[in-house]
C-alpha cells in the first residue's frame, strides 16, 4: 500500500483540474492520445475524457487509479488507468500529449531524477507531440522546469505559459490555501 493509498480514502483529494488547463485542451486540436504521468484518482483524466481525448493514466495508487477506473466506466469514457512506476514507463513515443500535474517538485533528493524524467519524456515523444507541466509556483521550480527542457538542446515551442492559483481545501479540516501554480506547455518541433 502507498502512501497515496491511504489518501486517497478520501476522494476527490486534490478537487476540480485547474479551469485554465481545461480551457486549453477545450480549444486544443486535434483531440488526441494523452498520457496523465501520475493520475493520481482522475482529477485531470476524467475531464479532459470527457473533452473528447483518450486517455491512459498511470499511477502508483491502485486505490487512485480503481477510483478513477469506476468514474470511467460508469460514464463510458475512452480511458486506460495503468497502475505502475512513472520511472520504469517506456512507452511515451505513443502518445501526442503528455500530462505532469503536480509531479515535478525539484527538491534536493529529487531533482536529479525528475529532470531526467522529464528529459526522458521531452527526447522520447514524436515531433508535434505536447508536454504540459502544471508546477508550483515557488522557489526556483519553475526555472529548472524550462532550463531542463532548454537542456535538452530539442526545439519547441511554446504553447502556453500561464500562472493560475490552485484553490485546496483539506476536507477534514476545512483548512483552505491558494498556492501559485505555473502551466507550461510545449509542442515538440
Ligand atoms: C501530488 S499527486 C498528483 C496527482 C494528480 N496528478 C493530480 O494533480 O491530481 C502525486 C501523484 O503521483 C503519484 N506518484 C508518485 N510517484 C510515482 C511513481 N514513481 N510512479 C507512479 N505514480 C507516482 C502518487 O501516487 C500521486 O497520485
Amino acid at each position: 500500500m502507498t502512501d497515496y493509498d491511504k489518501y486517497y480514502r478520501t476522494e476527490n483529494l486534490f478537487g476540480e483540474a485547474y479551469v485554465q488547463l481545461i480551457d486549453f485542451f477545450s480549444s486544443y486540436k486535434p483531440k488526441g492520445i494523452l498520457l496523465d504521468v501520475g493520475c493520481g484518482q482522475g482529477r485531470d483524466v476524467i475531464p479532459l475524457a470527457r473533452l473528447g481525448y483518450q486517455v491512459t493514466g498511470i499511477d502508483s495508487s491502485m486505490v487512485g487509479v480503481e477510483q478513477m477506473n469506476t468514474i470511467a466506466q460508469k460514464e463510458g469514457l475512452n480511458v486506460t488507468g495503468l497502475v505502475g512506476d512513472i520511472y520504469a514507463f517506456d512507452n511515451y513515443s505513443a502518445f501526442d500529449i503528455v500530462l505532469l500535474d503536480s509531479m515535478f517538485h525539484f527538491e534536493k533528493r529529487d531533482k536529479q531524477k525528475e529532470t531526467l524524467l522529464l528529459s526522458k519524456i521531452a527526447r522520447d515523444i514524436k515531433s508535434n507531440a505536447v508536454i504540459c507541466v502544471c508546477i508550483q509556483d515557488t522557489g526556483k521550480k519553475v526555472a529548472i522546469l524550462k532550463e531542463t527542457i532548454k537542456d535538452t538542446g530539442l526545439d519547441f515551442d511554446v504553447l502556453n505559459d500561464s500562472s493560475l492559483i490552485y484553490n485546496y481545501e483539506d476536507k477534514e479540516s476545512g483548512h483552505k490555501s491558494k498556492t501559485k501554480y505555473c502551466m507550461y506547455i510545449v509542442k515538440k518541433k
